[in-house]
Order: C-alpha cells, then sequence, then structure tokens
C-alpha cells in the first residue's frame, strides 16, 4: 500500500474504503459514510480525501471530498457531496459493500487554538461539508459551536438531525422560506464577540464577505488579537501557529487535478504569492488570500 508524508504531518495511502451507507439527504446531495479505519486514523477536520469515482464510460475520474465526518472509533468517514457530472453520478449509484479508491488523508486542517471555548462555524450550501467535521472535534474537546448556515430556500436547508445536539443552529435562506430573511453573513455580527475563533466554508463571494468583517473585527470590538496580548511572538504568514492565531481560518473551494500539489491547477492567489489549495490548504487563514482576485 503506497503511503508518504503529508503537509499536516500524517500518512497518506492509496486504498479502498467499503460504503457502508448512502442516503440523499437533500435534493441531489449525498452523504456516504465508508469503512476506512486507515483513513479515519490520521485524518482531521479541514482535510480531505481523493477519490477514483465509478464511471462506466472508462474514464478515471478522480474528486476531492471535505471529510463530513471521522469516526476513529468504528474506523470510519463520511462524505457529502452534490451530483454535479459523470463521476458523482457514479459514486451516488454505488451501493453498500462496493469499493472505492480512496487518496488521504490530503491537505492542511483547521488550527483551533488551545485557549478557544467559541467555535463559530459559517457555511454557505454544500461549504457545510467542510466545517461538519470540525463541529464534531470541537464538541468532543469541550468546546461550544454555533453553526451558521445560508442556503437559497428552506428545500437546501443542511437537516438540523444529520448535526449533533449540542451544536447551536442558526439558519438564513436568501428567500426567507426559513429561518433569516438574508445571506449568512448578516448573522455573523451577532456572534463575532462570542466567538475565540471562527471557521468558515463556502461560495468565494460568502468567504469574501465573512473575511472583510474579520479584518476589521479587532479594531470594532477592541480586542486583542489571539496571542498578541503583551506582544506575543509572530510567526511566518501558513505556519501552523499563526493559523492557529488566526480568528478566521477559510476551507478553500477548487477544482483539482492531482490533489497532491503537482499540477499547479488548483492555485489561488495569496497575498504572499500563489498557493495550491491542495497542498497549502484548502484551509488558510484569512488574511493569507488576496480576496480581490478570489475565484
Ligand atoms: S490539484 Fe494539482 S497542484 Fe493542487
Amino acid at each position: 500500500m503506497p503511503t508518504s508524508a503529508t503537509p499536516a504531518g500524517g500518512r497518506m495511502q492509496l486504498q479502498d474504503g467499503e460504503l457502508l451507507d448512502t442516503a440523499e439527504i437533500l435534493p441531489g446531495q449525498w452523504l456516504q459514510t465508508y469503512r476506512a479505519p486507515w483513513l479515519s486514523a490520521g485524518a482531521r477536520a479541514g482535510q480531505f480525501v481523493h477519490v477514483r469515482t465509478p464511471d462506466w464510460s472508462g474514464l478515471v475520474l478522480r474528486r476531492p471530498f471535505s471529510f463530513n465526518t471521522i469516526d476513529r472509533i468504528r474506523g470510519e468517514v463520511s462524505i457529502h457531496f452534490r451530483v454535479t457530472g459523470k463521476g458523482t453520478e457514479g459514486l451516488a449509484r454505488m451501493r453498500p459493500g462496493e469499493l472505492l479508491e480512496m487518496l488521504g488523508p490530503l491537505g492542511r486542517p483547521f488550527e483551533v487554538d488551545p485557549r478557544t471555548r467559541h467555535v463559530l462555524l459559517v457555511a454557505g450550501g454544500l461549504g457545510v461539508a467542510g466545517v461538519r467535521a470540525l463541529a464534531g472535534e470541537a464538541l468532543e474537546a469541550g468546546r461550544r459551536v454555533a453553526l451558521l448556515f445560508g442556503a437559497a430556500s428552506a428545500t437546501e436547508v443542511y437537516p438540523s438531525s444529520l448535526l449533533p445536539d449540542e451544536v447551536e443552529y442558526v439558519v438564513a435562506t436568501d428567500d426567507g422560506s426559513l429561518g433569516h430573511h438574508g445571506f449568512v453573513t448578516e448573522l455573523l455580527p451577532d456572534y463575532e464577540r462570542w466567538a475565540d475563533q471562527a471557521f468558515a466554508c463556502g461560495p468565494a463571494p460568502m468567504l469574501a464577505a465573512v473575511a472583510r468583517l474579520a479584518a476589521g473585527r479587532d479594531a470594532r470590538l477592541g480586542v486583542a488579537r489571539l496571542g498578541r496580548k503583551g506582544g506575543g511572538r509572530a510567526f511566518p504568514q501558513g505556519s501552523t501557529q499563526a493559523r492557529r492565531r488566526a480568528w478566521l481560518q477559510v476551507s478553500m473551494e477548487q477544482n483539482m487535478g492531482c490533489a497532491v500539489g503537482a499540477c499547479l491547477g488548483c492555485v489561488v492567489m495569496g497575498t504572499d504569492g500563489p498557493q495550491r489549495v491542495c497542498r497549502e490548504g484548502p484551509v488558510f487563514a484569512a488574511d493569507e488570500i488576496a480576496w480581490d482576485t478570489a475565484p
């Protein structure tokens, strides 16, 4: 079984996962659970897996999926995806017992400061798949978690039954059919003082709006940056320590080719130059991204 080190320090492996459960949880959106103890053992929230999707045309299609949940005790991981083409159509047709070739864990995870007690998650649409695992990790560590979720309408709202009971779940819909009438970003001001750190995943305009808010947060609320009270040490941009001290981290969504840093097909512009979403990301501190050029 091929293995190699990942940027997060775990061992990347290429092996099969066995499909245990598959369900269409929203129109065109599927949740699948796989038995893959070799993967769950080292995976962290924010990382992803690259799968060879089933396709009967003979094409080899690989797709990246965030870990939706990671269960180390049961040796299981789940992915949440929308059917968008042949690869994901093939995935949705799979039945329990079938095997899927998976490469992972890949990419860098969310970094939570050890002092953080209140974790704010912000998700737009399928972006909930990018932060869902962090809700589980944060609760396990004894933190409080609030999830702000935005969708176009009630029919696309992530079911609360798929979240741990302890998560405070607040919904916004563009058409007002459920929860707050408006964008999910409009819910943020009510939580920015409560949250020690925030973690977001969703469409680029939503992430840019959250990043703009985060950039002005310290001055507006008169709060010190985590770890900088009394002249704390500055860590290099992009380092684990610097990310751990960022109030906002974002998980960037990008098309991927190789998913291991070789093809440059997933580059986004950062404030420090081009960044590979599959290697330097998919999680970044918000101030690492040049938002005016984001996809
Ligand atoms: S997908 Fe190839 S470098 Fe990121």
